[in-house]
C-alpha cells in the first residue's frame, strides 16, 4: 500500500490551537506529517526558529507520526528533499481561499507531482491567527484559550522582556532630558 508523507509548512509565529487542530487532523490522514517552519521569512518574527521548533515539538509530542523541522527557500524544494508527496494547508474562511489557491497553483506549477491538501480547522478556531495572538499578547489580553500552555507562557515572557526594555528606554530618555535641561540652566546662569 502507498504511504503518504506530507509537510505542513508555515511561519508558526507563534503556533496556535488552530495549528494544533490541523496537525491532529493531518496526522489522522497521512502516514507521516512533518511540521515545517519557514526559517527565512520576509518579516521580522517575534520568536526565533529554535523557539518555535521547541514549542511545536512539545505540542506534537503525543503524535507518533508527526515530526518538526525547519527549512529555507522554496517549500516545493523542501518537500522533494524530504520525499513528501503532499502539502497540507489550513483554510479558515473564504478570505484565506484566494491566497491559498494562488500559492497551491504556483506550487503545482513548480512541482506538478506535489499535491496541496486543504483542511479546515474546527469552527471555534476559524477566527484565530498568529498575527491576532501576537497583537492580543502585546496589549496584555487573554491568550490562554488561543494557544497551548507553553506558548502562552513564552508569549508572556516575551512581553515582560519587551515591557522592561520599554520602561528602561523611557527612564533613560527621561534622565537624558533632565540632564540636558540642567545643563542648559547652568549655562544660562
Ligand atoms: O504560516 P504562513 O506564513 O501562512 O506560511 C506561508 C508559507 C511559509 C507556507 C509560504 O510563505 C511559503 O511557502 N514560503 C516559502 C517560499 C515559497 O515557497 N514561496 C512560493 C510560494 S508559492
Amino acid at each position: 500500500m502507498k504511504r503518504v508523507k506530507a509537510i505542513y509548512p508555515g511561519s508558526f509565529d507563534p503556533p496556535t490551537n488552530g495549528h494544533l487542530d490541523l496537525i491532529q487532523r493531518g496526522s489522522q490522514i497521512f502516514d507521516e506529517l512533518v511540521v515545517a517552519i519557514l526559517g527565512n521569512p520576509e518579516k521580522e518574527p517575534l520568536f526565533s526558529v529554535p523557539d518555535r521548533r521547541k514549542m511545536l515539538e512539545v505540542m506534537t509530542a503525543d503524535f507518533d507520526n508527526v515530526t518538526v523541522d525547519t527549512f529555507d527557500g522554496l517549500t516545493v524544494d523542501y518537500a522533494i528533499r524530504v520525499g513528501a508527496g503532499a502539502l497540507l494547508r489550513g483554510i479558515r474562511a473564504i478570505s484565506d481561499y484566494e491566497y491559498e489557491l494562488q500559492m497551491a497553483l504556483m506550487n503545482r506549477k513548480l512541482q506538478p507531482g506535489l499535491e496541496t491538501i486543504f483542511m479546515m480547522p474546527a469552527e471555534k478556531y476559524s477566527y484565530l491567527s498568529s498575527r491576532l495572538v501576537r497583537e492580543i499578547a502585546k496589549h496584555g489580553g487573554a491568550i490562554d484559550c488561543l494557544v497551548p500552555p507553553l506558548v502562552a507562557q513564552k508569549l508572556r515572557e516575551k512581553m515582560d522582556i519587551a515591557h522592561k526594555f520599554a520602561d528602561s528606554a523611557a527612564a533613560n530618555s527621561q534622565a537624558k532630558s533632565t540632564t540636558a535641561r540642567k545643563t542648559k540652566r547652568k549655562r544660562k546662569s
